[in-house]
């Protein structure tokens, strides 16, 4: 019997450098290393630290992943990277290394959409996505609502996405004036379970009548939450976190769930994928399932080794790729750190010229 294809994918857009293989959807291999460490004492990831940190990771995470599969660079059938959006030098030096690889293996090379990469993380662990499903993509970098189609084939359409900063950010910058640690999503999610979510009437942004029902804002929100604190540091009162933290989370979660069931009522899709590393939040999570349920929608959801950025996702869009018959990009392909989401594939051969398999 002939075997499957084998894709290998490289990450590093932002402080996770990831190495994924994957086989006709299968996950051979998925192993990361995270510079978020080295990051934690600026409150924020240092572009110069995180693409060093890409630089000394590569070859160990690279290895990492073949001996997980039990595989050597020979066996590779295809090497995907995502070359876009991200942080200009760490994307360089994922693009180098991935480059370098498919040059000698002598296998083809695909650019991939780094937040196609989070759609395609679920269908690792839940098989292939129905055509159409709504995406709610929810990161430190990114909210966006998505509709989409056949993933590598077919043009992904944006709803919505967030006109200021992104859900994680509003978490990770709120974090910070509550004198949380860093990352502050999880720090949220931890001091959130003592509070109460009413104690606070934070706004719920843009979901008035008039407002475009897809798009996101979150630094009023955030804005809200720091004038809270300082309210209270003002008084002299101790800052009652775990309410701040509750009601923070409950706005957050009301308002990307919300607009997620009128987006899958509005276009009459039975599915909603909601990727990114704020599809960890406890709140998020279960306020999904709750408004899910009740709209007869089904609900996917990533485990969480796969929400956040890896190279599993980035092979799992590469192997659809190659599925597909799509063809590579040149080895002169270059970043594009503002990529806007258009395709899966992200060089040039996939602007809308899709080539059959031979
Ligand atoms: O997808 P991701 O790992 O990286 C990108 O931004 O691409 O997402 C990281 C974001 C951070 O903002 C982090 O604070 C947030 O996800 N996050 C959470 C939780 N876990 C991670 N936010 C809320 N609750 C969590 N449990
Ligand atoms: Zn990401």
């Amino acid at each position: 019997m002939a075997r499957g294809r084998i894709v290998l994918g490289i990450e590093s857009s932002c402080d996770e450098t990831g190495a994924g293989i994957v086989s006709e959807g299968r996950l051979l291999a998925h192993a990361v290393a995270s510079s978020m460490a080295e990051h934690a004492r600026y409150g924020g990831v240092v572009p110069e630290i995180a693409a060093r940190a890409h630089l000394h990771s590569f070859t160990p995470v690279v290895r990492e992943a073949l001996d997980q599969a039990g595989l050597r660079l020979s066996d590779l059938d295809a090497v995907a990277v995502t070359t876009g959006p991200g942080l200009s030098g760490a994307l360089q030096v994922g693009l180098a290394g991935a480059k370098a690889l498919a040059y000698a293996a002598g296998v083809p090379l695909y650019g991939v959409h780094h937040l196609a990469g989070h759609v395609a993380a679920d269908t690792l662990e839940h098989g292939p996505l129905p055509d159409p499903c709504v995406v709610l993509i929810v990161s430190g970098g990114h909210t966006s609502l998505l509709l989409v189609r056949d993933l590598v084939r077919d043009p992904i359409l944006h709803l919505g996405d967030t006109v200021d900063d992104a859900a994680g950010e509003c978490f990770d910058k709120v974090a910070r004036v509550f004198g949380l640690p860093y990352p502050g999503g999880p720090a949220i999610d931890r001091a959130a379970r003592a509070g109460n979510p009413r104690a606070v009437a934070f706004p719920r942004p843009l979901t008035g009548p008039k407002d475009d029902p897809y798009a996101f804002s979150f630094s009023g929100l955030k804005t809200a939450a720091a004038r809270w604190a300082e309210k209270h540091r003002i008084a002299g009162d101790d800052l009652p976190v775990a309410d701040g933290a509750a009601s923070l989370q409950e706005a957050v979660a009301d308002v990307l769930t919300r607009k997620a069931l009128a987006a899958c009522r509005a276009y009459e899709v039975g599915t909603l994928v909601v990727v990114g590393g704020v599809a960890a939040n406890s709140r998020v999570r279960a306020l999904a399932e709750e408004r899910c349920a009740a709209a007869g929608v089904e609900l996917r959801v990533p485990p969480m080794t796969l929400c956040t950025d890896n190279g599993a996702m980035i092979a799992a869009v590469g192997d659809l790729l190659v599925r597909a018959g799509a063809s590579p990009a040149r080895l002169g392909v270059s970043i594009d750190p503002s990529a806007p989401l258009e395709y899966a594939a992200l060089h040039p051969a996939a602007a809308g010229v899709w080539t059959p398999a031979a």
